[in-house]
């Protein structure tokens, strides 16, 4: 080995044997200046977010406390889907919905990439943990990543640091992380407020449990521990052993009467889940407490329930649409503080603003840092533009949050993004029912992922990009699990939609607080309190089965949201067909035959 000396690499706090390999040999193939191993301290944080004002990364704001405005480079804004890749051993394990290379060809393209990649800045090492510390296996994670941006983030996303590191025993396992921003930089050379490589790679090794991602900074592409390892890696480790790692939200939905349910809810990217998690119901009496709004490990408790866990410890929301109208509970989370902005719009005395924030100011400067007035012809933010704050600031954070054991969930619900065809809410007949309209959700693209907008697409249980392995063998995975629970007690499934829309594209339900009466229903249904009729797509309520006390909408607004049009379905049928042809050999027939008798009620 070459004497190779970059300050701080030997002062590392810990003993664990494969982790001090890992990081000797990354430090040698990246060559930074020096090495930082991440403490999560606040003296810390406070340094590192000098470093990043001072680099003109952060802007300070001067309207919320220890908050920071960011702005990317315009061409890393969102998820590379397109570039994400699941490199498992045989291509038949990723399957037909992901990108693969063969493993050694891929570290081949990417040690090549790393070489010499962290030059003229800093490594650090940031120890991490999702979901509780006290759990008794912490699902340990170190990420290694040149770039303060993603300390910063992760430290709102994880718990990090220190306390996380406390956890790694000599022998303990962990998912490997490697990020860098691809940005090397010369002796001399000015550094830029927002390093990143056109050349982007977000790869997994899933037998290996290890993640390389490069050439980008965004969130989803660069905070390792939340789609990378929550989800991907995560999946691939829940079928291994027997648990499921989903897209979804967790809520505490909490009746007149006190009682509790606890809802899981997957919608694709930008379709509502941080908007549920944190709803305030409209329906007097009711009320809801947050426990996740993206991910959810659940995995079934001693007395035969579904028990999940939120891993993450911050909220990376959709920032456009956010308002004290439709999110209130998050308002007062970024309110106090302690936030990262990225993508949104400066206003002139150091506040943010985005489209859906009430009363356009007159002057701000946008997310691409040129003036922006009400006359401009562009939005002032950017469509993926995300706030990243604190989980307990949440003013409604459920009690029950950092419980290692989790809450035992009551209804699933599966949602996405449809003009037509698929109603407000469906319950299913049962589990495996309700595993086919999770395998078969559909949803409208959105701008969380580059490409196009707009595009209806198959998105199963809204993880189509997040799945870590063959989406046939994740849909069997979902099967089994109810195959071997008690039936009794599994939650209930139900497939919803906020986003269906009249003639002239108004959306037919008022969503957002108004989606208390929806869950209010499932809950009823549960508990075998309230009507639906039977159609061949399972049991809708009619308007009468909905509360809609004190509800200001139109009432044919409202059955049209309802309802269930055989025409819209059948024209539905092709398009399930191609994709489970796409799934091939791997689909369960136990979906295949749901499909069947879904064609033959439709007639
Ligand atoms: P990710 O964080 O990317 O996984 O997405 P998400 O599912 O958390 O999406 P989010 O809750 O941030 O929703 C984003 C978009 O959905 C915004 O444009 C919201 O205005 C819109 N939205 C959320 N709930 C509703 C609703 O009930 N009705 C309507 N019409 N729009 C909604
Ligand atoms: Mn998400
Ligand atoms: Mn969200």
């Amino acid at each position: 080995m070459t004497a190779l000396t970059i300050p701080g690499l030997d002062q590392a706090p810990t003993t664990n044997a494969r982790l001090l390999t890992w990081v000797q040999e990354v430090a040698e193939l990246t060559t930074p200046d020096r090495v930082v191993w991440v403490d999560g301290s606040e003296e810390e944080s406070a340094r590192i977010n000098a470093a990043l004002v001072e680099a003109g990364t952060f802007v300070p704001l001067k309207k919320k406390p220890n908050s920071y405005w960011a702005a990317s480079d315009p061409n890393d804004v969102a998820r590379v889907e397109e570039r994400t890749f699941i490199c498992s051993v045989d291509p038949a394990d990723s399957g037909p919905t992901n990108n693969w290379m063969e493993p050694a060809e891929m570290k081949a393209i990417m040690l090549d990439l790393y070489r010499g990649c962290m030059r003229g800045r800093t490594m650090y090492v940031i120890p991490f943990c999702m979901g509780p510390l006290s759990a008794d296996k912490p699902m340990l994670g170190v990420e290694i990543t040149d770039s303060e941006y993603v300390v910063a983030s992760m430290r709102i996303m994880t718990r990090m640091g220190e306390k996380a590191l406390a956890r790694f025993t000599d022998d303990a396992e962990f998912v490997q992380a490697l990020h860098s921003v691809g940005a090397p930089l010369e002796p001399g050379q000015a550094d830029v407020p927002w390093p990143c490589n056109d050349t982007k790679y977000i790869t997994h090794f899933p037998e290996e449990r290890t993640i390389w991602s490069f050439g980008s900074g965004y969130g989803g592409n660069a905070l390792l521990g939340k789609k990378c390892y929550s989800l991907r890696i995560a999946s691939v480790m829940a079928r291994d052993e027997g648990w499921l790692a989903e897209h979804m939200l967790i809520l505490k939905l909490i009746s007149p009467e006190n009682k509790v349910h606890y809802i899981a809810a997957a919608f694709p990217s930008a379709c509502g889940k941080t908007n549920l998690a944190m709803l305030e119901p409209t329906i007097p009496g009711w009320r809801v407490e947050t426990l996740g709004d993206d991910i959810a490990w659940m995995r079934f408790g001693e007395d035969g329930r579904l028990y999940a866990v939120n891993p993450e410890y911050g909220f990376f929301g959709v920032a456009p649409g956010t308002d004290y109208h439709t999110n209130p509970n998050a308002m007062r989370t970024i309110e106090r503080g302690n936030s990262v902005f990225t993508n949104v719009a400066l206003t002139d005395d150091g506040d943010i603003w985005w489209e859906g924030m009430g009363e356009k100011p007159a002057h701000l400067t946008s997310w691409k840092k040129q003036d922006w007035t009400p006359e401009s012809t562009e939005l002032s933010s950017h469509p993926n533009s995300r706030y990243c704050t604190p989980m307990q600031q949440c003013p409604i954070l459920a009690p029950e949050w950092d419980d290692p054991k989790g809450v035992p969930i009551s209804a699933i619900f599966f949602g996405g993004r449809r003009a037509t065809t698929v109603p407000l809410i469906t319950e299913s007949r049962d589990w495996q029912h309700g595993v086919f309209m999770g395998a078969t959700l559909s949803s409208e693209t959105t701008a969380a992922a580059v490409g196009q907008v707009g595009v209806v697409r198959r998105d199963p249980m809204a993880m189509l990009p997040f799945i870590g392995y063959h989406a046939g063998d994740y849909f069997n995975h979902w099967i089994q699990l109810g195959k071997n629970a008690n039936a009794e007690k599994l939650p209930k499934i139900f497939y919803v939609n906020w986003f269906r829309r009249g003639d002239d594209k108004r959306f037919l339900w008022p969503g957002f607080g108004e989606n208390s009466r929806v869950l209010k229903w499932a809950i009823e249904r549960i508990e075998g309190k309230a009507a639906a009729e039977e159609t061949p797509i399972g049991h809708v309520p009619t308007p009468a089965d909905l509360d809609l006390s004190g509800l200001d909408a139109p009432a044919e607004d409202i059955a049209a949201a309802l309802d269930f049009d055989a025409e819209e379905w059948r024209a539905e049928l092709p398009l399930i067909e191609q994709w489970f042809t796409k799934i091939g050999d791997k689909l369960p027939t136990s979906l295949r035959d749901e499909f069947e008798a879904l064609k033959q009620r439709l007639g």
